[in-house]
């Protein structure tokens, strides 16, 4: 693409993209936004899930009759009348696919499993019928909790990282270390809560081709849901239209296909009638995922100067009885300090509970609170500053590969959030403030990190003559933004104003745009836009280039740049024409062009991670133990930002789960019957505004044009990590306990 400079192609002008409204707000705001439940298709039947109350064992008999006499319910759907399907729910289709429970045979693996579907006419009537299925059951003691079973080390430690790794000699480091810490964190299952409860619509209909499925479901996966559903039914993807305009919320539970999606077409199709089929919020807790709980055992040895001369993290987690998935703490041992020798390890254990999967910021957000837990307790027992410590200790390189970072701002972080929070004058030891009410107040430091994940994703684009853009990728709007930030790429890229760029997404009738986690939607389907915008600009440029009639003509030489939606000379900016009349002269109603995102090259070079660091403020009642988190300043540097305003709110929004890690969430899950107890939420502690507090944003510029064109890292799960560490170190600094189990309670810090 010589001949065309696209403005965002030299990006370090604007490295914080413009803080416009999201398009879609006023949609939301009035209601007229369309989630999938709020879908309503002729003919509709309502699916209500039959979970399973036992964990472990068999289902006997399920009697169905009284479910089948409420009015309005249609079909009843259980293991002895469900259809067989072509292919097993434990195959995968891909590594990330989960095994499915799909009524193929009577076993139940945990508790909440599905294990039949009740449709109605209405949600009443699937409601009481499902209430009224009487399962029998075989039961048999269900395997719980991290010492339920031996432990083994995982394939993979989260989507594919090596489950082990070590550099130099840690446990003879640690042995000959002057100062050496050995303590032991506990993290909690945690159950993803978005507003919106998972969701599918099937609608089957026929054409000349055969079976047609188009279904609307809440995903943060088009193209996976269609590869998976396909497969388990036995159709080619092509016959599956997978739909899904707004995304209530995902943070990773809505990444993988789950069972309930593939049960809504098994139901339609049984049915002969479109079918809705909605998780109570009840149904959350088991069957689409959860953050698993971990024990991490650490060994930090220091010397006398301050610096890590060993740091060791090996975690043990739990994944489901049938299924693997590693919640992947001990990678942020591999990226955040500098140290000679290192170990970074995990195990897993079996237990009756649903596959665990990955929940925001998954590994990133578990490891990185007892890390820097771990790191503040070495901090004191130095008798240094936690902000020195970690300063004495930042790695330049990657501390496991010795590849440089392809960019790295936690230095600035550091300072500009130090600066903000007013961290100088803390006093080192513990109990030492009181506010004006005598509430105990501590002040903890954390250092945020998450990896830059950019991946493969399509987009097309048109540029028409009457000079506006179109631009399309199936990829997703989580409440993330991506329908405004990825028009804004193709603005940027197209050199366009906003006004005439149209964006589409959720439909796999557009490109595959990938699957939206692990932060790498901006970054992917942002660069797969800025390359479908350098080509049709190349066309553009070629018609100008070969037209006498346009001031452009003979101009390939010098090149042009794209601005205003002009093409304009490099060597005489006053010489150019606009994109559309070189389209009218030449007859052509558009160009079109097709946009890739791959992994970048340069990965194999360079290590790649955002980095931040957030300070936190909390007040502990020093006769009731009640904590409250009073302020957080956060500062991060996550490469270029498409929306600053965007941007601030997902930092926000991790801040605010920061806290909730440290000190609410926390699935409680009986150990004789495997149910988890608190499954709504009244019980499953979130904080609600009143628990958020003063929280404060600074955006750290940053370019990284080695991770991709534009510069985008990624920012949507960072900022729980550093957060949470931060409370939790505040919590300490406020009451001199050191709560190494989370959450951290009012009756551990009293104890
Ligand atoms: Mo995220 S947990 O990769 O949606």
């Amino acid at each position: 693409m010589a001949n065309v400079t696209v403005p965002e192609a030299n990006p370090a002008a604007d490295p914080i993209g413009r803080p416009v409204d999201r398009r879609d707000g006023p949609a939301k705001v009035t209601g007229h936004a369309r989630y999938t439940a709020d879908i309503t298709p002729e003919r509709l039947l309502h699916a209500v899930l039959v979970p399973s109350t036992i964990a472990r064992g068999r289902i006997t008999r399920m009697d169905t009759r009284a479910a089948e006499a409420v009015p309005g319910v249609v079909l009843v759907m259980t293991p002895q009348n469900a259809p067989r399907l072509p292919t097993s729910p434990d195959t995968k289709t891909s590594p990330t696919d989960f095994k499915l429970d799909l009524l193929q045979d009577d076993g139940v693996r945990y508790a909440f499993q599905p294990i039949g579907v009740v449709l109605g006419e209405t949600p009443e009537a699937a409601t009481r019928g499902a209430q009224l299925v009487r399962p029998e059951y075989e039961a048999e003691p269900p395997l719980m909790g991290l010492d339920a079973a031996a432990p083994h080390t995982p394939k993979a430690a989260g989507a594919g990282e090596k489950p082990d790794a070590t550099k130099g000699d840690p446990d003879t480091a640690f042995a000959a270390a002057a100062t050496r810490l050995e303590p032991v964190y506990s993290t909690p299952h945690q159950t993803h809560n978005p507003m919106e409860p998972h969701s599918t619509i099937a609608q089957w209909d026929k054409d000349g081709n055969g079976d047609r499925l188009t279904l609307y479901t809440a995903t943060q996966g088009l193209y996976p849901t269609q590869k998976r559903v396909s497969t388990m039914l036995g159709l080619k993807p092509e016959q599956v239209r997978v739909v899904c305009w707004f995304t209530g919320g995902g943070f990773g539970s809505k990444g993988p296909t789950w069972s309930h999606v593939v049960l809504a077409a098994m139901a339609a199709k049984m049915a002969g009638r479109p079918v809705k089929l909605t998780l109570e919020r009840t149904q959350m807790f088991g069957p689409v995922g959860h953050r698993a709980p971990t024990r991490q055992q650490f060994r930090l040895g220091a010397d006398g100067s301050g610096t890590l001369a060993a740091l060791s993290q090996h975690t043990l987690t739990q994944t489901s009885s049938f299924d693997e998935f590693a919640e992947p703490a001990s990678l942020v041992a591999r990226v955040l300090y500098a140290t000679p020798a290192l170990s970074s390890t995990h195990a897993v254990v079996p237990g009756n509970v649903g596959t665990p999967s990955y929940m925001r910021a998954p590994g990133e957000a578990s490891g990185n609170v007892a890390l820097e837990s771990a790191m503040d307790e070495m901090a004191l027992a130095l008798g240094l500053d936690p902000l020195e410590f970690r300063l004495r200790n930042y790695a330049e390189e990657d501390p496991l590969s010795g590849k440089p970072f392809s960019s790295k701002s936690l230095r600035q972080c550091y300072e500009q959030a130090a600066e903000r929070f007013g961290w100088t004058g803390r006093p080192q030891q513990p109990r030492q403030m009181r506010d004006k009410d005598g509430l105990l107040v501590g002040w903890g430091m954390g250092t945020a990190t998450y990896p830059t994940n950019v991946r493969e994703a399509k987009a097309t684009l048109r540029l028409h003559a009457d000079g506006t853009a179109h631009v399309a990728s199936a990829t997703h709007d989580l409440g993330t933004g991506t329908w405004t930030s990825i028009a804004q790429a193709a603005s940027d890229s197209l050199g366009l104003p906003l006004g005439l760029v149209t964006f589409e997404l959720g439909d796999t009738k557009y490109p595959n745009g990938g699957v939206s986690g692990g932060s790498a939607t901006a970054a992917s389907v942002g660069t797969a836009v800025h390359g479908a915008a350098e080509s049709a600009l190349d066309q553009l440029a070629q018609i100008a280039f070969a037209d006498q009639a346009s001031p452009l003509y003979g101009a390939s030489n010098v090149g042009v740049d794209a601005r205003d939606g002009r093409l304009v000379r490099r060597d005489d900016p006053t010489k150019g024409e606009a994109f559309g009349d070189i389209l009218r002269r030449a007859n052509k109603p558009y160009v079109e062009a097709e946009g890739t995102c791959s992994t970048p090259e340069a990965k194999k070079h360079y290590a790649m991670h955002a980095f931040g660091a957030v300070f936190a403020e909390v007040k502990v009642d020093p006769d009731l133990g009640q904590i409250r988190a009073t302020r957080l300043v956060g500062a991060f540097a996550s490469g270029r930002l498409l929306n600053a305003k965007l941007a601030r709110s997902q930092y926000l929004g991790g801040m605010v789960w920061g806290v909730s890690f440290a000190l609410y969430e926390h699935t409680l899950v009986d150990r004789r019957s495997g149910r988890p107890m608190n499954n709504n939420l009244a019980e499953y502690h979130v904080p609600v505004n009143a628990d958020v507090p003063d929280l404060d944003v600074i955006l750290v510029p940053e370019v990284d044009t080695l991770v991709n064109p534009l510069g985008i890292k990624g920012i949507g799960e960072i900022g729980i990590t550093g957060s949470a560490g931060a409370v939790a170190n505040a919590v300490f600094h406020a009451t001199g306990v050191r709560v190494r189990d989370l959450p951290i309670t009012l009756d551990k810090v009293m104890g």
